[in-house]
C-alpha cells in the first residue's frame, strides 16, 4: 500500500525515482509525486491518477538534482488528488516526506500543530510528519527525525529529505516494509526489492524501529535511541528479468504461465525420497503438543488456507480453523501454547496478517509463516518459516502465489503425516508420486486456452456470475470468483453447491452464467444433482471436470477438462481455467488487468 523510493548519488535522481515507482505501482496507483533537491530549490511535482500522468507532466521538465524521493499512493486519509499526493512538506518547504502506512494519532498532532501556527494544505495523515520535523529541527536532521518518531503512533515507513542537508536521506520503518539498496557512490531506498533490483542486488532490509541515515557513500543504521545498529547485507537472488513482463501483455498472464515452474521450484527443495522441511525439524513430541491449528490470512492467501485446512485435517487428523487475519485478533481467539498458528502471506507484509501473527505470539502460540518473500516482516516475526518459490508476483490478482501456497500446504500436511504416522507410508508415497506430476499437469492445463477465451468473450459482459462446488471445489470456487471480481468488476459469487437450495437458487434464472466445479470424486454424485438444479432453471453452466469424466458433458453447455489426479491435488489444476477466465473476461471488458481499481498488491494498512 503506497510505494516509496529514494535516491542519493551523482546521477540524475529522477531516472531512478520514475523507474522505481514504475516497479512499485502495484502497491498503489491513485496518485504519484516526486521531490528532487536541485541545489537552490527543491523541485516538486505531483499528479493524480496513474504514474503515467506524473510522467506526462514531467516530460519536458525533468529535474537534474541528484538527491530525491518519490511516492505512488493508495489513498487512506484524503481522496486521491494532487494536494493529497506525496511528498508532503512543512510550512517553509524545508523538509519533505513520503510515507507508507497510517499515523493513527495524526488528528491530535494536527490540532497541536495548527495551534502552534502550522498551515496544512492536504487532508492526509502524512502531512503532520513534515510539520513535526519542522517543529523538532534545531540544526540536527537525525535528532529531529528521532524526535518525530517518538511522537507519532501507527504504522509507517517514512523517507525524509531536507533542503538543509542535501547530502542525507533518512528512512525509518515501523510495520511497513523498506529496503536500502547499496550502490557504488550511490544508494537507493524503496518499499520493495523489484524497485532496486536493476540497480543493485546488495540490500539492507530494515527492521521495525530501524532508522537508516543514507548518504551517497554510506548507510548508517541507528535505533530510536540513536544507538548504532549492525546490519547484515542481504543479497537478492532474483534477477531483474524475474520482475519484468517478459513478452507477455500483462504480468498476470505471465504469472499464470509461470505456475508450472513456480510449483516445481516450490516442491523440489522439500523432496528427498520423502518430504523434508529442514527449516522445521519437527518431531512427534512437537506435534503431540499441538491440539489445535489456526490458519490465518487475507484474500487469496486465505483461500489457500481453506484448502490447507482440508489437507491437514484429512492427512494429519488435527483440528484446523481458518480465519481472516482482519477478524482473528479482534475476537479474543482461543489460543495458547498448544496452538499452532500458520499465517500465509505472499508478500509477507500484509498488515492484518502481521498483526494476527503478533497476537498469536503474544498468546503463546507456536507460529509458522508461509511466505513468498524471504526476509519479509512476517517471515522475520514468525518462529518457523517455509517459503513458496513463486518469484516476484507483480499483478495485483494473485495466481502463482496461490498455487505455490497450495502445494506447500500439501507438502506440510504430508510432512506432518510422516511424523505422526497418521496415514500409511504407502499412501504418502502414492501422494508424493502424484504431486511430482503437478507441474507438468499445470502446463497441460495451460496448453489449450482457446475455449476459455471464447467463454470469456461470450460471458464477459454479464452482470452476475455464480461459482459453485462442494468440498475442495468450493474453496477453488471462492478463489475463481475473487479473481473475476477483482479484475473484471463482474459481480461474482461462490457458493457451496449444497447451500444453493437454501436461498441462492432464487437468483438463478435463464441465461445466468454458472461455473460449476465437479472435480471431487467423493462428492461427485451430489455435485451432479446440484448442477442439474441450476440447469433446470436454465442457467448457462460451464463445468470444470477431471479428464475422463464422461457424465458432465451429458448435461452441460460446456465443460473444461483438467488432467486427473487425486482429489486433494486437483485444486492446483482446477483453478487455472478460472484464472484464465477472469483474465480474458477482464480483457474483453477493457479493464486494466494488472492494476484493478481501488486495489493494491500489498496491503500494509488495517
Ligand atoms: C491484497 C492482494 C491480494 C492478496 C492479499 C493478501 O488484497 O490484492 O491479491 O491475496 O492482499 O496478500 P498477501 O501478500 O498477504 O498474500
Amino acid at each position: 500500500m503506497c510505494g516509496i523510493v529514494g535516491y542519493i548519488g551523482d546521477k540524475r535522481a529522477i531516472d531512478f525515482l520514475l523507474d522505481g515507482l514504475t516497479k512499485l505501482e502495484y502497491r498503489g496507483y491513485d496518485s504519484a509525486g516526486v521531490a528532487v533537491n536541485c541545489g537552490d530549490n527543491i523541485f516538486v511535482e505531483k499528479a493524480v491518477g496513474r504514474l503515467s500522468s506524473l510522467k506526462e507532466k514531467l516530460k519536458n521538465n525533468l529535474p537534474v538534482g541528484t538527491v530525491g524521493i518519490g511516492h505512488t499512493r493508495w489513498a487512506t486519509h484524503g481522496r486521491p488528488s494532487d494536494l493529497n499526493a506525496h511528498p508532503h512538506s512543512d510550512c517553509h518547504k524545508n523538509f519533505f516526506v513520503v510515507h507508507n502506512g497510517i499515523i493513527e494519532n495524526y488528528l491530535q498532532l494536527k490540532e497541536d500543530l495548527i495551534a502552534k501556527g502550522h498551515k496544512f494544505i492536504s487532508e492526509t495523515d502524512t502531512e503532520v510528519v513534515a510539520h513535526l520535523v519542522e517543529e523538532s529541527y534545531h540544526g540536527d536532521f537525525v535528532l529531529a527525525v528521532r524526535d518525530v518518531l517518538s511522537k507519532i503512533e501507527g504504522s509507517y515507513s517514512l523517507l525524509f529529505m531536507s533542503k538543509f542537508h542535501p547530502d542525507t536521506l533518512i528512512a525509518a520503518k515501523q510495520d511497513n516494509p523498506l529496503v536500502v539498496g547499496i550502490g557504488k557512490g550511490e544508494n537507493f531506498i524503496a518499499s520493495d526489492i523489484p524497485a532496486i533490483i536493476s540497480f543493485t542486488r546488495q540490500t539492507y532490509i530494515l527492521n521495525d524501529g530501524d532508522i537508516a541515515v543514507v548518504q551517497k557513500n554510506s548507510v548508517n543504521f541507528i535505533n530510536r535511541q540513536g544507538l548504532p545498529i549492525e546490519k547484515k547485507i542481504f543479497h537478492v537472488k532474483w534477477n531483474a528479468a524475474a520482475a519484468e513482463k517478459g513478452g507477455y501483455e500483462h504480468f498476470m498472464l505471465k504469472e499464470i504461465n509461470e505456475q508450472p515452474k513456480a510449483v516445481r521450484d516450490t516442491i523440489s527443495p522439500h523432496l528427498n525420497g520423502k518430504v523434508t522441511f529442514n527449516e522445521l525439524n519437527w518431531n512427534e513430541d512437537f506435534l503431540n503438543n499441538i491440539n489445535k491449528i489456526y490458519i490465518v490470512a487475507c484474500g487469496t492467501a486465505y483461500h489457500a488456507g481453506l484448502v490447507g485446512k482440508f489437507y491437514i485435517e484429512k492427512l494429519v487428523r488435527k483440528l484446523v480453523e481458518v480465519d481472516l487475519a482482519s477478524e482473528f485478533r479482534y475476537r479474543n481467539p482461543i489460543v495458547d501454547d498448544k496452538t499452532l498458528v500458520i499465517v500465509i502471506s505472499q508478500s509477507g507484509e500484509t498488515l492484518d496478517t502481521l498483526a494476527a501473527l503478533k497476537e498469536a505470539k503474544k498468546l503463546g502460540a507456536k507460529t509458522l509463516a508461509v511466505t513468498n518473500v524471504v526476509g519479509s516482516s512476517i517471515a522475520r516475526e514468525a518462529e518457523f518459516v517455509i517459503n513458496t518459490a513463486a518469484g516476484p508476483e507483480i499483478a495485483v490478482a494473485s495466481t502463482k502465489a496461490y498455487t505455490t501456497q497450495l502445494i506447500l500446504m500439501f507438502m506440510l500436511a504430508l510432512y506432518m503425516a510422516q511424523i505422526s504416522k497418521s496415514i500409511p507410508a504407502a499412501e504418502i508415497e502414492r501422494l508424493i508420486k502424484l504431486l511430482k506430476k503437478i507441474p507438468a499437469q499445470i502446463s497441460e492445463t495451460l496448453s489449450d486456452v482457446e475455449p476459455i477465451k471464447t467463454f470469456a468473450q461470450m460471458y464477459g459482459f454479464n452482470d452476475d456470475v455464480f461459482y459453485i462446488g462442494r468440498s475442495l471445489d468450493y474453496c477453488v470456487a471462492l478463489e475463481g470468483a475473487l479473481k473475476l471480481k477483482e479484475i473484471s468488476y463482474i459481480h461474482a459469487e461462490a457458493y457451496a453447491s449444497g447451500e444453493l437450495k437454501h436461498g441462492t437458487l432464487a437468483l438463478i434464472v435463464e441465461g445466468v452464467p454458472v461455473i460449476a466445479l465437479a472435480t471431487q470424486k467423493s462428492v461427485y454424485e451430489k455435485t451432479l444433482s446440484n448442477i442439474k438444479e441450476v440447469k433446470a432453471r436454465d442457467a448457462i453452466v460451464i463445468g470444470i471436470a477431471a479428464a475422463g469424466d464422461s457424465e458432465l458433458e451429458k448435461y452441460l453447455d460446456h465443460v473444461i477438462f483438467v488432467p486427473d489426479t487425486d482429489e486433494l491435488l486437483i485444486p492446483l489444476l482446477a483453478v487455472v481455467p478460472l484464472q484464465l477466465l477472469a483474465y480474458y473476461a477482464a480483457i474483453t471488458r477493457g479493464c486494466d488487468v494488472d492494476k484493478p481499481r481501488n486495489l493494491a498488491k500489498s496491503v500494509t494498512v488495517e
